[in-house]
């Protein structure tokens, strides 16, 4: 752990910034399979022949995609062996979503020390993020279901960047917490001089997501209210409302707000708020189990 002359010898700001931004993709490689999924989840005229090709490059993501399906979770019929008869049986966007849910699974479930996360909270964090964005994005603006599925996943991918630079500033992040009641996210702009939706934007230009998802991260905790953006405002709600409800773990923060003005422009009343929680609560474990196992 850092002394205090040590802390002000280590590197801050932009000049740490560029550093990270110029490794980035080499800190955090995203799975092939994954990014083509993503493309894929995008495209409408995408085909299951092009997804299923692609997917079976990736043995270790089949394997984990055949296992979501065939859980009591989606109950089909029958055993499904091969993912074009998956694709067949549940859907294009569905399959895209499973690929990009266990794609991420191996690299987000590492325990973030500094943080405080343990081994998959993260993940599930971010999954059900992600699936409570797309269930909000269904309820008030379909057209952006698949960005706020994907906005959900990858929003807080930067704290697996920030991750080892907090941690060898651990001293100084842990007094800064303890001094303010907010997130983890003013005590990374305190110690490093930006914070993790800037790293997680960053790496979703490099890797080529819509503009309007690299935009909606990157305003995740300062939203601007003043301005609509259904998407931003989409994963702001679905993020607080994960937290709240404590699924998955994204970095032992117990604040959380809900703006009443985004809230009511999305028209989101305590019951629908409660079933999507319900909803997305045993879809997050189901998957898990099946992912993971059930320990
Ligand atoms: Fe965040
Ligand atoms: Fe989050």
């Amino acid at each position: 752990m850092e002394s205090a002359s040590n802390f002000k010898q280590l590197q801050h700001g932009n000049t740490l910034k560029m550093k990270l931004f110029k490794g980035l993709e080499n800190l955090m490689p995203l799975p092939q399979v994954v990014l083509k999924a993503q493309t894929l989840l995008m495209d409408p005229n995408s085909s299951f022949e092009e997804v299923a090709n692609i997917i079976e490059t990736d043995q270790e993501i089949t394997l984990k995609v055949l296992k979501v399906v065939n859980s009591a979770y989606y109950s089909l019929k029958n055993k499904v062996c091969s993912v074009r008869q998956a694709c067949v049986m549940l859907g294009l966007k569905v399959i895209a979503e499973i690929i990009m849910a266990a794609g991420t699974s191996s690299l987000f479930k590492k325990a973030l020390i500094a943080y405080d996360i343990n081994p998959k909270g993260l993940w599930q964090h971010s999954l059900a993020t992600a699936l409570s964005s797309r269930k909000i994005a269904n309820a008030v603006q379909p057209a952006v279901a698949n960005e706020a599925f994907l906005s959900g996943l990858f929003h807080d991918a930067g704290k697996l960047i920030l991750d080892d630079q907090i941690f060898s500033r651990n001293d100084a992040f842990k007094k800064f917490l303890g001094q303010s009641p907010d997130t983890h996210f003013e005590s990374e702009k305190q110690i490093l001089g930006f914070d993790h939706s800037e790293i997680a934007s960053e790496l979703c230009k490099r890797w080529k997501f819509p503009k309007a998802v690299i935009k909606a991260i990157g305003r995740h905790h300062r939203l601007n209210t003043e301005q609509v953006d259904d998407l931003a405002f989409i994963l702001y709600a679905a993020d607080n409302l994960t937290k709240m409800n404590g699924n998955g773990n994204s970095g032992g923060c117990t604040l959380y707000e809900l703006d009443e003005q985004v809230m009511q422009f999305l028209s989101l009343e305590e019951n629908d708020i409660n079933a999507i929680l319900v909803e997305v609560d045993d879809s997050v474990s189901q998957i898990s189990a099946e992912i993971f196992g059930k320990a």
